[in-house]
């Protein structure tokens, strides 16, 4: 390790072999080496939360952060799919700023947005009993062109306990998969839609993405994948081939050793890269409130 102020505290860069029971096969990787994602960031400290997802990242006021961490930050998204940075309180214009800095802000279509800020998706219960609105494993906004790379939440109001948000690494998604399945998906596109809309001026046109996409800042493939409702037709496949594949790749997507699951403290600023990751909010707080701030970047075209 080089002395620098980044510190990934992990044993990294290694490859591990996966034992039977580890709900994974084959060869994954545990991602990249830390000592490129050093440098000269000052005090800034990432600890990684399970065995590969998650980042913790302590020692930095986001709202004052560098340029160099704002790309340090972008790498350990991408690679970990999930960064958490605790005790930030960012507020709805510092939120918009932040994510201005990783690309151009967007957000998905016809949801609740704040009444004084246009770009923030207000996710919000009210006290009123929870209820799932988001539908499971998914990947953000996935039924556009350019679907984006980040979304971020900072969490406003936090229930006791429940409430959590669960992420699926879907680099190891597709590392796991056989060679055999990796060379039939080779090519392969996807056909993703808006579901569980009642907001039909909202629902753009559906789009086809690879069902294999590279990441344009690791250069590691994930699967792009989320469920039959979201993700409706495989390319050149009967509609029943297409809703098999598509309903095992989703479920292969879910393995329990490759998810890292939040649960939320006040303060907290989280950050997710929709190019490798899937996530799921858990519904069970009761009517306790829980209220985030969510604001998202535009990514690229996807490409395999
Ligand atoms: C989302 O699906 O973007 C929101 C996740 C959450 O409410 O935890």
């Amino acid at each position: 390790m080089p002395d620098c102020a980044l510190t990934l505290c992990v044993d990294n860069g290694a490859t591990l072999a996966q034992t039977a029971g580890t709900g994974l096969s084959g060869d994954v990787t545990v991602s990249a080496d830390p000592a490129e994602v050093a440098g000269a960031f000052e005090g800034l400290q990432a600890t990684l939360q399970t065995g590969y997802t998650g980042v913790r990242v302590d020692g930095l006021r986001l709202v004052d952060a560098t340029d160099d961490q704002i790309e340090a930050i972008r790498r350990l998204v991408g690679e970990y799919c999930v960064a958490v940075f605790p005790g930030q309180y960012i507020g709805p214009e510092d939120h918009v700023a932040l994510i201005a800095r990783f690309g151009k802000v967007t957000h998905t279509p016809g949801v609740n947005m704040h009444p004084d800020h246009d770009e923030v998706h207000v996710v919000a219960n009210r006290g009123d009993p929870a209820k799932p609105n988001s539908g499971g494993f998914h990947t953000d906004t996935c039924f556009v062109a350019k679907p984006p790379s980040f979304t971020s939440l900072s969490a406003i109001e936090v229930p006791d306990h429940g409430g959590d948000t669960l992420f699926a690494n879907q680099y190891i998604a597709y590392e796991s998969l056989s060679e055999v399945m990796k060379g039939w998906l080779r090519g392969l596109r996807l056909k993703h839609v808006v579901s569980g809309t009642d907001r039909p001026e909202a629902v753009p046109d559906p789009v086809w993405h690879p069902a294999v996409r590279t990441h344009p800042v690791t250069g590691r493939k994930a699967l792009y994948v989320t469920y039959a409702d979201r993700c409706i037709e495989a390319e050149g496949m009967t509609p029943a081939e297409g809703e098999s594949l598509i309903t095992y790749l989703y479920e292969h997507s879910l393995a329990q050793h490759a998810m890292y699951r939040h649960r939320w403290s006040e303060g907290d600023f989280v950050m997710w890269d929709n190019r490798c990751s899937l996530h799921a909010a858990v519904y069970d707080h009761g009517d306790q409130p829980r209220t985030l701030y969510r604001v998202m970047c535009e990514g690229e075209v996807p490409f395999e």
